[in-house]
């Protein structure tokens, strides 16, 4: 009987290893209950949750999974393992001549478009509502909610780098708060609070929390 259910789990995880597209990390811990998909990202590769490539290997498979219109999932809710950074800014050595990823420069399925951009189009693009709960790849969630502790930053950084926003950061923000203070905050590269960022629209509510 064990060994009969071993190898029915060891068949079944090869079923869904080999469905997977892209390499598997175990970055995202999701628990799938009552039609939404807690998504809890966590990249052990990383102290500040870095958006590396492994977290994008993984968010691949997840958006393929929920692009074949998973009817069972209504909602998909993402947060944050780290409690200090929500998600940090990519891996800057991706510019870097040389830089090896397992993973396609631009995506197979929309070559117009570099693997990331693709990665965060394709998340605009779900059938399921998306919703990121921040405490510590907001843009392309359909609603966003941040807890005011003075951990939680938000900001257009780029600038700061010597870089512009990429995977259409910038667009995705003037929806939010408008051509001005996208400007404003795009050339500043100012951090936001939670409290700036529900009064400009950045995010939808700010919430306070115990810890
Ligand atoms: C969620 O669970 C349902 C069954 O309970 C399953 O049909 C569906 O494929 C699961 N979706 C994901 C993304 O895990
Ligand atoms: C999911 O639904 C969208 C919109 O109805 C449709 O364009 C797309 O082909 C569907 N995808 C799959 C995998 O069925
Ligand atoms: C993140 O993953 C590590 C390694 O599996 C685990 O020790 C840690 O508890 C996880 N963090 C959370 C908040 O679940
Ligand atoms: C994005 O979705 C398209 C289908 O619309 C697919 O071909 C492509 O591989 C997806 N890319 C990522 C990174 O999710």
């Amino acid at each position: 009987m064990f060994c009969a259910l071993l190898s029915l789990a060891l068949a079944s995880f090869a079923l869904l290893a080999s469905a997977a597209r892209y390499p598997s990390y175990g970055t995202l811990q999701t628990i799938n209950s009552s039609g939404v998909l807690n998504v809890m990202i966590n990249n052990t590769y990383s102290s500040v949750n870095l958006f590396d490539l492994h977290i994008q290997s993984d968010l691949a498979n997840l958006i393929e999974t929920l692009q074949a219109n998973d009817t069972d999932i209504r909602v998909a809710v993402f947060s944050s393992a780290n409690k200090d950074s929500f998600l940090a800014h990519i891996n800057i050595n991706y510019f870097l001549p040389g830089y090896e990823s397992p993973l396609p420069q631009f995506d197979p399925g929309l070559p117009g478009m570099v693997f990331p951009d693709a990665l965060l189009w394709n998340i605009t693009q779900l059938p399921q509502a998306t919703i990121a709960v921040i405490e510590g790849f907001l843009m392309a969630c359909d609603m966003r909610f941040a807890s005011t502790s003075p951990s939680v930053i938000l900001s257009q950084l780029e600038t700061s780098l010597g870089a512009n926003p990429g995977a259409a950061g910038a667009m995705y923000l003037s929806h939010l708060i408008g051509r001005g203070r996208t400007f404003e905050y795009v050339l500043s590269s100012y951090d936001v609070d939670a409290v700036t960022a529900e009064r400009i629209g950045w995010i939808n509510t700010a919430f306070a929390t115990s810890s």
